[in-house]
């Protein structure tokens, strides 16, 4: 071929992409897109905000909140793993999640990206795999086995004196690690992988560590069985008859501690941060725990510190529990969540999403729509989730009736099997710390988002803790004026 002929080839080829292209970026709704790169320069730019960066872009939409982009702007590839579907709209998100729940599993590229760290476990499978597992740890989540749990619950587990532990710092960069998988083209950590560089590199390290740890917990385990939830999996026989292998026991143990271990706690450093900044409301969730206790256990307030709440105790707090659904309305402890595409579908929006691409569904841009929450969907507002019901001024706790508007929890199916137990953990240490400290921030301490697949707050939660002083007249909260002391939580 002649050098005028290659010229011809190499413009023909250009002019055809460009078409291609033009016709791409003309379909999509979302931020600017490049050729060949799509929208990662603006992933790339926005990676140190890109809750908010998803929230703004979705915004931007007006009232449709759902738009669409693409990673990897290549023929073939643009329509199948480099296409996202980001939404926030609650009609969409209801589609996605229950009425068409077949047809949004997990996926192949979550799965592969998860699978070093989550092997087949509850979070990372689907269909007979996923339902065996949802089935059976079920059976741990009743109401009888949460009262029991609760009665052997142990505070000292929550000592800042207990040394660091290697596991939880491992756990931490391998969920880290594995997340930098699904925000770039798969081709991309794959090489990494191969190479056993950066990212990846990191992710080997911690998983060794992971392992080594989870081995020794199951280890454990059989040499003292309980009647705990890893045990209930030890004694599962699969259709065969055989128990389970060790590595799909220990995968199993590492999914329930990636779902239980990190979202109770950075709700709960979130929740304390909206509390302390908000005074009013820390008086009424005092005054609702002081009013619960002295109606359970007397005058006295040196008997509400002796142990920590009842169950049934805990069960009266309904302004505490709608503070902390109203932080997790802001602060979602999961804020983006990613489902597969298996046949071509429209959205009840009217979007339509081809198969093999991905469906986003932003919990944490849910919470902060105007066209979703209202004018003052940013602010601190836990009576939102009142509504009264007595002619005293009794209120309960409601969820709102468009279920699909507050999704922190996930809902459908493959709703949160912890729920009602982290509303116990919640409001049990809530409601430990509140009742003996005033919580007050830290001067010139930075309160921000760590991007990961928790919500974590990057630099932590500085506070001074002022001791409380609870009178035992009614509504009486008061703080003594001396021994602030500082503490941190992740
Ligand atoms: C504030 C605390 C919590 C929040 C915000 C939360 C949120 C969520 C979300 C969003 C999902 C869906 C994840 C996905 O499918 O990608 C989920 C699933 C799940 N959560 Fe929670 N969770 C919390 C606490 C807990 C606790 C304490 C446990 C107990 C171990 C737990 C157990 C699970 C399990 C087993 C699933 C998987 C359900 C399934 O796929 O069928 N969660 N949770």
């Amino acid at each position: 071929m002649d050098p005028v002929q290659i010229f011809l080839a190499m413009a023909f080829v250009v002019s055809a992409y460009l078409l291609w292209f033009s016709q791409l970026s003309g379909r999509l709704t979302g931020p600017k897109v490049w050729p060949l790169v799509g929208s990662v320069p603006y992933v790339f730019m926005n990676r140190h905000r890109f809750h908010d960066w998803i929230a703004s872009n979705l915004r931007r939409t007006g009232g449709t909140a759902t738009y669409q982009t693409c990673t990897i702007a290549l023929p073939f590839f643009a329509y199948k793993q480099g296409f996202y579907t980001v939404t926030c709209h609650p009609k969409n998100i209801e589609h996605i999640l229950r009425t068409r729940f077949d047809n949004y599993p997990k996926g192949p590229q979550w799965q592969a990206a998860f699978h070093d760290l989550l092997g087949q476990g509850i979070f990372n499978s689907d269909g007979e795999t996923w339902l065996m597992q949802r089935k059976t740890a079920a059976l741990e989540f009743t109401t009888r086995t949460l009262r029991q749990a609760m009665n052997r619950w142990d505070p000292e587990t929550l000592s800042p004196d207990l040394p660091e532990n290697p596991f939880a710092i491992a756990f931490d960069s391998a969920t880290e690690a594995t997340l930098q998988r699904l925000m770039y083209p798969g081709l991309l950590w794959r090489l990494k992988k191969v190479f056993n560089i950066g990212t990846e590199w990191k992710l080997q390290k911690s998983l060794q560590v992971v392992e080594n740890y989870i081995t020794g917990a199951l280890n454990a385990r059989k040499e003292n069985p309980s009647d705990d939830l890893l045990s209930r999996f030890m004694n599962k026989k699969d259709s065969n008859g055989n128990v389970l292998a060790d590595n799909v026991l220990k995968r199993i143990a590492l999914n329930f501690v990636l779902a239980g271990r990190d979202t109770s706690s950075v709700a709960l450093s979130w929740f304390f941060w909206l509390v302390m900044n908000h005074p009013e409301i820390e008086s009424k969730i005092v005054n609702e725990i002081s009013t619960v206790l002295r109606q359970t256990r007397g005058d006295d307030p040196a008997a509400w510190l002796e142990n920590p709440l009842s169950f049934d105790e805990a069960d009266k707090l309904v302004y505490l529990k709608a503070a902390l659904a109203e932080t997790l309305r802001l602060y979602p402890s999961v804020p983006e969540d990613f489902k597969y595409v298996v046949n071509d579908d429209v959205l009840p929006d009217g979007t339509p999403v081809p198969a093999g691409s991905t469906v986003t569904y932003s919990i944490y841009s849910v919470g902060r729509m105007k066209t979703i929450w209202g004018e003052d969907c940013l602010e601190f507002r836990p009576e939102r989730w009142l509504i009264e019901v007595g002619p005293e001024g009794e209120f309960k706790f409601e969820t709102p009736k468009e279920g699909y508007k507050f999704v922190a929890f996930n809902a459908g199916p493959r709703t949160c099997l912890g729920k009602d137990l982290a509303y116990l953990q919640m409001k049990s240490v809530a409601s430990a710390v509140l009742l003996r400290y005033r919580l007050a921030p830290v001067p010139g301490h930075r309160v921000e988002q760590k991007m990961s697949l928790t919500l974590f707050m990057k630099n932590g939660l500085k506070v001074f803790l002022k001791p409380r002083e609870l009178k035992a007249g009614a509504g009486g909260v008061g703080v003594h004026a001396n021994g602030a002391k500082v503490a941190m939580c992740a």
